[in-house]
């Protein structure tokens, strides 16, 4: 169906998959089903990290690096709404296929529907916006884990695809001139800040680390 350099995109068995000679990846929300009761939600990072203390449910939140699109389900299974841009082809395609098998699950029905994905890179598509999310959420790509060795094989494939991220300071200054309330941004738990810039605080899991930045109100000092 389509081919860069020894990577093919293919279907098999209705999925939407990325071959490399034996080793075949796909998106699968399944596996994650365990984690989405919502006293499980209320644990995870993400969550912890995007949610705005008195701020009334649904708050929206921008991911501007969707990728497989896995922190986003978390985000929309608790209850937000989630809009989702992702620049490289080949990984809209595989999540626009992850989404679609997963409106087919009960269980996944509920989250998938809060979630609206765009091919677009978000550092444009943010400048463009008309309405504001309440929070913008940040994953590039870190060196770090681009080397894991703890990265199993099938994974290895899409982090292949995924760039480490040069415009650092592009993307988090389009955030900040468009979350209202907040930008969180997913770091290694020793990486270093993105783009430099210290966070008003983080929240912190054993390897991975949530640099939250809160916006201020016009004339508001720290
Ligand atoms: C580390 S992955 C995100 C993983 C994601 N949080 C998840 O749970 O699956 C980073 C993704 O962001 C995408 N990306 C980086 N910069 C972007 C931009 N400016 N606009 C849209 N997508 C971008 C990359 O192509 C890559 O797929």
């Amino acid at each position: 169906m389509y081919k860069e350099n020894d990577l093919k995109l293919e279907y098999m068995d209705g999925r939407l998959c990325l071959i490399k000679n034996d080793t075949v990846f796909y998106g699968d929300f399944s596996r994650l089903k365990k984690r989405l009761t919502h006293a499980n939600l209320t644990h995870e990072m993400p969550v912890k990290a995007c949610r705005i203390k008195n701020k009334q449910m649904p708050v929206s939140v921008l991911d501007a690096t969707a990728g497989m699109g896995e922190d986003a389900l978390l985000l929309a299974a608790f209850g937000f709404d989630v809009t989702l841009y992702e620049r490289d082809e080949t990984i809209y395609r595989l999540l626009s296929d992850t989404l679609e098998r997963a409106r087919a699950d009960e269980v996944l029905l509920g989250a998938v529907s809060k979630m609206k994905l765009y091919f677009e890179d978000s550092i444009k598509a943010m400048g463009e916006l008309k309405e504001k999310p309440d929070v913008v959420y940040l994953d590039p790509m870190f060196p770090l884990r681009a080397k894991s060795g703890l990265v199993k094989k099938k994974f290895q494939l899409i982090h292949d695809l995924e760039k480490p991220c040069e415009d650092e300071k592009e993307l988090l200054d389009a955030a900040l001139s468009t979350a209202l309330t907040r930008v969180v941004i997913k770091r290694p738990i020793k990486g270093e800040y993105l783009a430099g810039v210290k966070p008003d605080y983080s929240i912190e899991g054993s390897t991975i680390r949530y640099d939250c930045i809160n916006i201020k109100a016009k004339g508001e000092t720290k």
